[in-house]
């Protein structure tokens, strides 16, 4: 990575005020990606429903809006929002974008750290979740630094020119177990779900071949959501006597 911006870089809370610069940053990093929600045409909202957006982020005490300022210019922005419904308030999302040049130099990490140092000490939030496109990388990098999993995939997430894009479904869970540095204390290889054995898909697995008597290699695929795990399987001549099963959802 080239040299990091240190001191000519500040994090700060977005303000009303910003809107106008924020919705150009939005615009110009949506012309540079395929990895928002947006193109260059920006956020669909008007310069006073920013305005309010921020008054409303900076009104509410588990969210935040923060933005990036190099050397006072507006380079980098992440939202951070809790849930509102009580049965849900113990999560959040984050959204996170970035000046195309200004990628590789800190700026997205130190966003991180105020979205987590946030979300220990104001937010009462235990884990935290993103979606993040499966061919970014940058961004891929950037969460795993920071602790974040992949807990699933969501096949077709965006349409872009009629074609599907796939997405990761990513977690944090526990971000109390945040240090001061804002990384995340690595889990043992034994108990990581990247472990060499293949982790819960592996675990998973076994227990699909067990419980219905397929053989393995039937499965052919697998995918988890926040609640079911689905399956199928591609019967191949019996070998032994198994149920007549293609199909299931695992709830949890
Ligand atoms: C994803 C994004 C926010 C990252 O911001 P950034 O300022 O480049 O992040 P950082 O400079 O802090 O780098 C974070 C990590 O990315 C990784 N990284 C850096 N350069 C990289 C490269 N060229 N390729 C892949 N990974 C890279 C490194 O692991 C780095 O951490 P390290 O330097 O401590 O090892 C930024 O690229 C961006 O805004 N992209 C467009 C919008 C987007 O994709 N948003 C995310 C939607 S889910």
């Amino acid at each position: 990575m080239n040299e990091n911006y240190g001191e000519r870089l500040c994090i700060e809370q977005g303000r009303p005020e910003d809107a106008e610069e924020l919705i150009a940053l939005l615009r110009q990093v949506g012309s540079e990606t395929d990895n928002l929600t947006f193109g260059a045409e920006g956020p669909a909202t008007t310069v006073e429903q920013e305005r309010e957006y921020l008054r409303a982020m900076a009104e509410t005490p588990t969210s935040a809006f923060f933005v990036a300022r190099l050397d006072g210019r507006m380079v980098g922005s992440l939202s951070f929002r809790a849930m509102t419904l009580a049965r849900a308030s113990h999560r959040a999302e984050i959204g996170i974008s970035v000046l195309q040049e200004c990628w590789g130099k800190g700026v997205g990490s130190r966003l991180m750290e105020a979205a987590i140092d946030f979300a220990k000490n104001n937010a009462g939030v235990e884990i935290i979740s993103l979606e993040v496109r499966a061919d970014n990388t940058r961004a891929q990098a950037l969460y795993r630094k920071f602790g974040f999993e992949e807990i699933g995939r969501f096949p077709g997430f965006f349409k872009i020119d009629g074609k599907w894009v796939d997405f990761l479904l990513d977690e944090s869970l526990s971000v109390n177990s945040y240090g001061s540095d804002g990384q995340k204390a690595r889990k043992s290889k034994k108990n990581s779900s990247k472990d060499p054995a293949g982790g819960w898909r592996c675990r998973v697995l076994c227990a699909i071949i067990d419980s219905y008597g397929l053989l393995p290699g039937e499965v052919c695929a697998l995918r988890a959501g926040p609640s079911q795990i689905g399956w199928e399987a591609e019967h191949r001549p019996p070998r032994r006597p198994r149920n007549p099963v293609s199909r299931r959802f695992i709830q949890w």
